[in-house]
């Protein structure tokens, strides 16, 4: 798949099919993910992929998150009610994806932007690899309010959560929101 075309035609899928995902698929789509830079080339991720029962019990704490979401998401959406419920519904089961991706990093002596923008990059990567892959995931941060008791079930210490991708075969086909014109300046060009 060629590179624009990936960028342009990866979308956020919150419904997904019960089929599993090869173990195979999954660890080729972390070998290139993790080509991503690295602030001071640390690579200081750390991933965990959850899948089977352990995944049931996981979707059930992440799904919490919601609750803490749930204000914003109504201001945000005011006019928009369905997307709430939508939202509501897909965090409940995570959209029946049957694999979970917890992207962490280990805190090194760095300031804490640089390891998000370090886990941010190899989770763009992620995305667009299991895309390649005929794979759908969607980037969330709404379960990371509930990142202690996450943690506690995985039993991961001294490392920080930044956002949880559930990753299976997308069972939906959304539209592409529209992006927004005038997010970039140029200066000094002719
Ligand atoms: C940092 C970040 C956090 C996000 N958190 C959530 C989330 O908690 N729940 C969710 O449904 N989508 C979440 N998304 C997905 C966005 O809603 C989605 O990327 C956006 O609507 C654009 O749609 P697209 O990904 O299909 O282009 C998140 C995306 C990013 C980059």
């Amino acid at each position: 798949m060629d590179l624009y075309e990936a960028i342009r035609g990866r979308r956020s899928i919150r419904r997904f099919k019960p089929n599993r995902v090869p173990k195979e698929i999954l660890e080729k789509i972390f070998e290139i993910a993790l080509w991503a830079p690295s602030g001071m080339n640390l690579q200081n991720w750390y991933f965990v992929v959850v899948t089977g029962e352990r995944k049931d019990a996981l979707v059930e704490i992440a799904s919490k998150g919601y609750s803490y979401i749930e204000p914003v998401l109504k201001d945000v959406f005011a006019e928009k009610p369905p997307v709430v419920e939508f939202t509501k519904k897909f965090f409940a089961r995570l959209g029946g994806a049957p694999v979970i991706i917890l992207a962490y990093f280990e805190p090194t002596r760095e300031r804490e932007e640089t390891s998000i923008q370090t886990v941010a990059a190899a989770i763009q990567n992620l995305l667009l690899a299991a895309h390649a892959e005929g794979l759908g995931t969607c980037w969330m941060t709404g379960p990371v309010h509930v990142a202690d008791q996450i943690n506690e079930f995985l039993d991961i210490r001294d490392k920080t959560l930044v956002a949880i991708i559930p990753i299976g075969y997308p069972d939906e086909s959304p539209r592409a929101p529209k992006r927004k014109p005038d997010r970039v300046v140029y200066q000094g060009f002719e």
